[in-house]
């Protein structure tokens, strides 16, 4: 055991770390260079960084997480320079990507160099890179001098996490610091893009839509394993296997039995109205995962609200921590409504089919 300290960091007004916050990076960046654990915010989730150079370090991270050793880590960089030593070649398209979405939630997969250790990248040829859009995130990597591998700050299977609270509920007392920069942003992590494979291809869909890269680079195909529309009916068992590694593991899932309901509005609410009627006749406490649109229909119904079906920024921010909420409130049955699988709704539909236990289609 390790006792585990949480440390604020902010910014004032005009985005400046204040010098509480300089003196938490400063702990934090010396952790790093230590090859010790830091877990901090990014503006998808929070992240659990190693040194990305020091295999010691990045085992440290598989332990505390408790996470597979066949799923490589993506490796966090400050500035452009940091991503020269780490591959073999930077393609164009990598280029023009960095240009309009970095700092943002867009990981490029491209052929690692000899530099990267084995335990990052899973000893597969290629390494995933981001350059994370967050005061805090880019200032601890700076601080620390080398680049940072960090998957999210959770215990492997669970919902990832979107405050400091839920890294201290999973990995309090195995890692020594985490830094706490508030609520993030989005809510869903990094859309992960292969550049090593032409056309380029999504292995997991997230706040860089499709449609945006599709803008940039015209063709971008996307893995058929995270499609969904193709296997709506089917268990999960049958669905293709998917590319990037980490995408084949159960994820997401709190100690509730999830069943997600998918369909049009209306037939998908009256479905889990029935649904949620069954199950509380069985005796099991239900829970309505509901929209800001749809909630007046469960009355009668223990129900939290994820966001809006006009924004779905709202339902992305609110996923994870609501499926904890779930679980704290004792719901052994969460019925999850489904959105649109177009643009957000795609990685949102990704996160809850894998969260899901069971899915129904309409
Ligand atoms: O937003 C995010 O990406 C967050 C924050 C902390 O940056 N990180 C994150 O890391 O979600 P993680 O480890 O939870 O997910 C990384 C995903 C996994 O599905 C993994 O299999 C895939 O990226 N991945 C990593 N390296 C890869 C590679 N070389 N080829 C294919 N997939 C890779
Ligand atoms: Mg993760």
């Amino acid at each position: 055991m390790t006792s585990t300290k949480c440390l604020e960091v902010k910014t004032d007004k005009s985005g400046e770390l204040t010098p509480e916050g300089v003196a938490a990076i400063g702990e934090g960046g010396e952790i790093l260079r230590h090859n010790g654990l830091v877990a901090f915010p990014t503006e998808t989730v929070y992240g659990l960084g190693a040194n990305a150079l020091s295999p010691e370090a990045v085992e440290g991270i598989f332990r505390a997480k408790g996470r597979p050793g066949d799923n490589p880590l993506i490796v966090h960089i400050a500035h452009w320079s940091m991503l020269e030593p780490l591959v073999k070649a930077i393609p164009p398209e990598a280029r023009q990507l960095a240009e309009k979405f970095w700092p943002g939630p867009l990981t490029l997969v491209l052929p690692s160099s000899s530099q990267v250790p084995q335990v990052v990248t899973a000893g597969l040829p290629t390494v995933a890179v981001r350059m994370p859009d967050h005061p805090v995130a880019l200032a601890l990597i700076k601080e620390a001098g080398v680049p940072v591998a960090a998957p999210s700050a959770n215990t492997s299977g669970k919902p990832s996490p979107t405050a400091a609270v839920h890294v201290l509920e999973d990995l309090g007392g195995k890692v020594p610091l985490v830094l706490d920069g508030g609520p993030v942003g989005l809510g869903v992590e990094s859309t992960v893009l292969d550049l090593t494979v032409s056309p380029p291809m999504v292995l997991r869909p997230g706040s860089i839509t499709l449609e945006m890269l599709r803008d940039v680079l015209g063709q971008v195909d996307l893995d058929p394993a995270m499609a969904g529309m193709d296997f709506p009916h089917s268990h999960k068992q049958e669905a293709p296997a998917p590319k990037a590694p980490g995408m084949k593991y159960a994820h997401y899932s709190p100690e509730a039995e999830v069943v997600l309901v998918d369909g049009p509005v209306e037939e998908m609410t009256a479905a889990v109205l029935d649904l949620a009627a069954a199950r509380q006749r069985q005796g099991l406490k239900v829970g309505i995962m509901a929209s800001r649109e749809t909630v007046a229909s469960y009355q009668g119904f223990f129900t939290l609200v994820i966001g809006s079906r006009q924004d779905l920024t709202t339902v992305a921010v609110n996923l994870y921590s609501l499926l904890r909420d779930f679980d704290r409130h004792g719901v052994q049955v969460v019925i999850a409504e489904g959105f649109s699988w177009q643009g957000l709704g795609l990685a949102i539909m990704n996160r809850l089919t894998k969260a899901a236990d069971k899915i129904i289609k309409v």
